[in-house]
């Protein structure tokens, strides 16, 4: 089974679309709501803990019909299919995308099973404290070397399962920001910290020059014989972390069929297991698991991943939308965007389509955010009254964890308020001055979530890789692929040798050339 090759702007679906867009782009959203009384509950998804309102958004009943339309079109059903079959979707690596796979329980892979078993374990030897450290302490700390998908995942759900933590401190290293390293090595004991090598290639510049950095600094204090007990790696490439020196009872597998990107369900959420319990761990991932249930399962119009798809390829093929935010009225979600950014962005930035031509439409949507209240009191301006169009997805959480129902009123009217007003602004006469007035008419979604709890957390982050997989479908581009990465990395060898020498010749471009001697003056 393979992805269906179809370009979108042939399809009847589109063409009805641009017709249908010039028809209703300048209706307001209140019009929308004075024309159909039940557009709240026609328009809004109740699945498990999830309730989605998607009534502010400038669509109506056809829109959406002709959207769904267009996902048929374009062999959506056939796309999905093909994904859980573990068909090699994504053809320009030559490689099947199941991270789905990872956290099917019932159906689990032998050798996925085996790895989580291994993770269990581990994860519980280190918090109970029968595995110690070198002097024979129990370990405190754990510091996730990694970049990418090997950093941002496990990352953020740390920020964001904060509440189920245990004792054990996790830090994140991923820069190859020597002055990072060292602020965090201050924070940690080499006696008691373990140490988690995460690269699924074992070959990124940035997580092999931080590795060997920490090796260096933990073998300063101790004795190389006691790397086993502080150093474990997670990776595909054993032969290279077997080089490394990681004994090979310390390294946990993963598989060239899950993408960085989509990592954290696999051994990449080591540290997660380790700060928040195996048992956490695994809610998340059933938590996904559900999640990718509903998305094989439920028909087009009550599929929550799908309708988010579409209404983002709305906003940005026919509004001519630049970016969408994510606006998680949480502290808790702080790093979602910036996970969500490699996610979507690294996915979806492509221009050339699955039959190998150039697109002639816009594709790979800008991702951005941050937290509300926050937020209202720095971007929000532009997003009122500014001159661009921005959809964005409002996220919280009915009840708070700590139960302090005074704070919790006020960050959930917050939320309701800015969609509201967004959508609403104010009628013209009613305002002393054009400075004052808000047009309105500026789209969002709401998502309501019962609780932020691991498994609620897995059905959100599996919610949006399943929304970008829909737009990679419709744009006709293979998400799964980063070849976009490849030419930095490549050039930086040069440029790293030119510094090293403090010689210009191996650089060939003027500007970089003028820069390389300002830097070689300045140090
Ligand atoms: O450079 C991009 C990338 O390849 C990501 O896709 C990946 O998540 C990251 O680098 C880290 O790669 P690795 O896990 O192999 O070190």
């Amino acid at each position: 089974m393979s992805l269906p090759k179809i370009n979108p702007l042939e399809t009847t679906a589109w063409k009805r679309l641009s017709k249908h867009f010039t028809e209703i782009e300048h209706i307001h959203l209140s019009e929308f709501f004075a024309e159909k009384s039940d557009r709240a509950q026609a328009l809004s998804i109740s699945w498990e803990d999830f309730y989605l309102d998607y009534s502010k958004n400038r669509v109506n009943d056809k829109t959406m019909e002709l959207l769904q339309n267009l996902a048929k079109e374009v062999g959506l059903t056939e796309a999905i299919k093909a994904q859980f079959s573990g068909s090699k979707i994504n053809e320009t690596e030559d490689r099947a995308v199941l991270h789905t796979a990872l956290r099917d329980f019932d159906k689990m892979k032998p050798e996925v099973q085996e790895t989580l078993e291994k993770m269990e374990r581990f994860s519980e030897n280190i918090i109970n404290g029968s595995h110690l450290g070198y002097t024979g302490k129990p370990i405190t700390d754990v510091v996730n070397i990694g970049i990418g998908g090997s950093h941002l995942g496990p990352c953020m759900v740390m920020e964001a399962l904060q509440f189920y933590k245990n004792h054990l401190n996790v830090h994140f290293i991923s820069n190859v920001d020597g002055d990072h390293v060292s602020e965090i090595l201050k924070k940690v004991d080499p006696e008691t910290t373990l140490f988690v090598i995460v690269s699924k290639t074992f070959t990124t510049q940035e997580t092999l020059t931080n590795a060997r950095t920490v090796r260096t600094w933990f073998c300063k204090a101790s004795e190389e014989k006691h790397i086993e007990k502080h150093f474990v790696a997670v990776s595909t490439n054993l032969e290279a972390v077997a080089s490394f020196g990681i004994a090979s009872t310390n390294i946990f597998t993963m598989w060239d069929w899950v993408g960085g990107r989509f990592s954290l369900w696999s051994a990449v959420g080591l540290s997660i297991c380790l700060g928040v319990g195996f048992q956490n761990f695994k809610a998340m991932l059933q938590g996904a698991h559900t999640m990718d249930i509903h998305f094989k399962e439920t028909p087009l119009d009550k599929n929550i991943p799908v309708v988010l798809g579409l209404l983002s390829v709305w906003y940005n093929n026919f509004f001519k939308t630049e970016s969408e935010a994510v606006i998680p009225y949480t502290e808790y979600l702080s790093k979602i965007t910036s996970y969500l950014q490699q996610a979507v962005m690294e996915s979806n930035g492509k221009q050339i389509d699955r039959n190998g031509n150039r697109v002639a439409y816009q594709t790979g949507t800008i991702v951005w955010g941050s937290t509300g209240t926050n937020a209202q009191h720095a971007f929000f301006q532009l997003m009122h009254q500014g001159t661009k169009l921005i959809p964005a997805d409002f996220i919280c959480f009915a009840d708070s964890l700590y139960g302090d129902t005074d704070h919790q009123n006020k960050l959930l009217a917050n939320c309701l308020a800015q969609t509201e007003a967004l959508m609403e602004g104010t009628p013209e006469h009613n305002n002393p001055s054009a400075f004052r007035n808000f047009e309105g008419n500026r789209p969002t979604n709401t998502l309501v979530i019962k609780k932020l709890s691991p498994k609620n957390l897995g059905s959100l982050l599996a919610m949006y890789e399943h929304k970008l997989f829909v737009q990679g479908i419709i744009w006709n581009i293979y998400s799964y692929d980063q070849w976009g990465v490849e030419l930095g990395k490549k050039v930086a060898i040069g440029t790293l040798k030119a510094i090293e020498t403090e010689s210009v010749e191996f650089l060939h471009n003027p500007s970089t050339q003028a820069l390389l001697q300002k830097i070689v003056k300045n140090s």
